[in-house]
């Protein structure tokens, strides 16, 4: 099957990120030090694919190696290890991955042949887990194959291959490992926003994904060390965290007898700074509880913004789709949402041309699309992935161009959308944290608002990255709201309660 290409970026799908360490903030967590100069004279460099846990697990990964007495390499040339840490989530995340992975090989063919240093190739991550012993004895691309709960290995598996010239593997799943007291290295940090993870697996086992056979059981992180790890980056400056799981709603452990779940942490982890924005990634509808919902109202560092992945419009297809809710749960859930959270901004994961996926199936998702009229979307053409529910009970049986067709139509209705809601900003006045500079001109800022809308203004004299600023929208496109600066800021200043005048609030 042809990949189709995607709406969007996925908030959990960034594109290649290369193990530059964070130079942007003053962090104090160890860092590994850019090029050679680690303990052990050899040189990492790290290049990740796919979500944003893989992003969060290359952070492990440097954490790892550094403690090993590597350097972390910001450039493949100074590198005498270049590891990918992988997606699978679809064929094409895998294609890119190959593509990568031989021209990797073909250098390090060059350099053996020409005298120079051996170079040590790694595929880390989920398609380490699917494919396993291929990656090693059908195309001898790799020396490394590492799954995402086997990082702690990494030095070993690396010394041994060094050592015997042989290709080593460790693709073992854990039901316990949570990397709970590592300090992640933060590679091309911003020094602003981090993520941290909380959870990893999935026990949902939705009839496309491939997530749970890549990742393995549901676990979640202990309270404390989540704490402590946002604790830390509060104190290095950082403004945003954004909690990262599979499924990150699902978030429960047992404390001594007492359970704490996804809005009792979060409410904890809102404790700890009224200068910290809060997101959240990825959540499943079922698990979006009303304490939840309350924690996002009550709470005004916790952004009014839930990413509430939909997948699709059609009571059957999503029973077919194993995701365990109704069109009229999901409508109902987000009409909760925007009683209990008043302008609250919902996004969405949709995927067109599932299995079995009629005309009339595909005509309620755009009709869903109406009802809710998501702020932002990310869209997705089936793609089949082996061993999954899918895969095995139903047929691949929606034509490429047919899928191609739909996703268009969903595009197209979803920049209508995002136009409606960032035109119905212009003219307010909102809280952005400016994460830096605007990818067009060092002369004007970017941030984001709460509701995690992008926008873009003219930098004004004394304003810096991590700084708040209140932004008056002046215009907009689908993708931008587009303002002018109104004054520096804190969050506690913007969401303090109204003091009463005069008498009793
Ligand atoms: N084909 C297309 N999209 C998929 N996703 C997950 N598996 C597949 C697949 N096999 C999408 C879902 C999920 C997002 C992370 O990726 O929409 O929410
Ligand atoms: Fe995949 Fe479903 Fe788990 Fe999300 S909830 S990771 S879509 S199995």
């Amino acid at each position: 099957m042809q990949p189709i290409a995607d709406l969007d970026v996925l908030p959990d799908a960034v594109a290649p990120v290369s193990s530059a360490p964070d130079t942007a903030g003053t962090l104090d967590l160890p860092r590994p030090v850019a090029g050679r100069g680690g303990t052990n004279g050899r040189a990492v460099y790290i290049e990740t694919y796919g979500c944003q846990m893989n992003v969060a697990d290359s952070e492990l990964v440097a954490s790892i190696l550094s403690g090993a007495g590597y350097a972390i390499a910001s450039d493949e040339m100074d590198a005498d290890v270049v590891l990918l840490n992988t997606c699978a989530i679809r064929e094409k995340a895998e294609d890119r991955v190959r593509g990568r992975l031989t021209h990797v090989r073909a250098r390090k063919e060059r350099q053996a042949a020409e005298g120079g240093a051996a170079l040590q190739i790694g595929v880390l991550g989920c398609m380490a887990e699917r494919l396993r012993s291929k990656l090693l004895e059908q195309e001898r691309l790799v020396d490394l194959v590492v799954g995402p709960d086997a990082y702690r290995d990494l030095p070993r598996l690396l010394a041994e291959s060094e050592a015997t010239g042989q290709a080593a593997v460790n693709v073992q799943l854990s039901r316990e490992e949570t990397y709970a007291d590592l300090a992640p290295v933060r590679l091309d940090s911003n020094g602003v926003s981090a993520f941290v993870s909380i959870m990893r697996g999935c026990d949902n086992m939705c009839a496309f994904c491939v997530v749970p056979f890549t990742r393995g059981r549901e676990r979640s992180r202990p309270v404390a060390s989540i704490l402590s790890e946002v604790g830390q980056l509060v104190d290095a400056g950082y403004k945003e965290v954004t909690v990262l799981g599979q499924n990150v709603n699902s978030y429960r452990v047992d404390q001594g007898g007492a359970p704490v779940d996804f809005a009792e942490l979060l409410y904890r982890i809102s404790l700890l700074s009224p200068e910290l924005r809060i997101r959240y990634s990825t959540s499943h509808p079922k698990d979006c509880s009303d304490e939840l919902l309350h924690v996002h109202r009550e709470r005004p560092t916790v952004c009014d913004f839930i990413h509430l992945p939909v997948q699709h419009g059609n009571t059957d297809v999503l029973a077919r789709m194993r995701r365990t809710y109704t069109r009229e749960h999901y409508l109902d859930l987000v009409e909760r949402a925007r009683a209990i959270v008043p302008g609250v901004s919902l996004s969405t994961d949709i995927i067109a041309g599932f299995c079995g996926e009629t005309d009339a199936e595909h005509a309620d998702t755009l009709s869903l699309m109406e009802a809710v009229r998501y702020d932002h979307a990310f869209t997705f053409a089936y793609s089949e992935r082996p061993d999954t529910y899918a895969a095995r009970k139903y047929a691949d049986d929606v034509p490429d161009s047919v899928k191609r067709a739909r996703l268009s139509e969903i595009v197209a209705l979803q920049r209508e959308h995002a136009l409606a809601s960032h035109t119905a900003r212009v003219g307010r006045e909102e809280v952005v944290l400016v994460e830096g500079t605007s990818k067009r001109s060092d002369a004007q800022l970017r941030g984001r608002t709460d509701t995690s809308h992008m926008v873009v203004f003219d930098r004004p004299a004394g304003l810096e990255r991590g700084d708040y600023a209140v932004v008056r929208v002046d215009d907009c496109t689908s993708a931008t709201l587009l303002g002018t600066f109104v004054r520096k800021t804190t969050l506690a200043a913007e969401t303090a309660p109204p003091v009463a005048v005069g008498g009793v609030a």
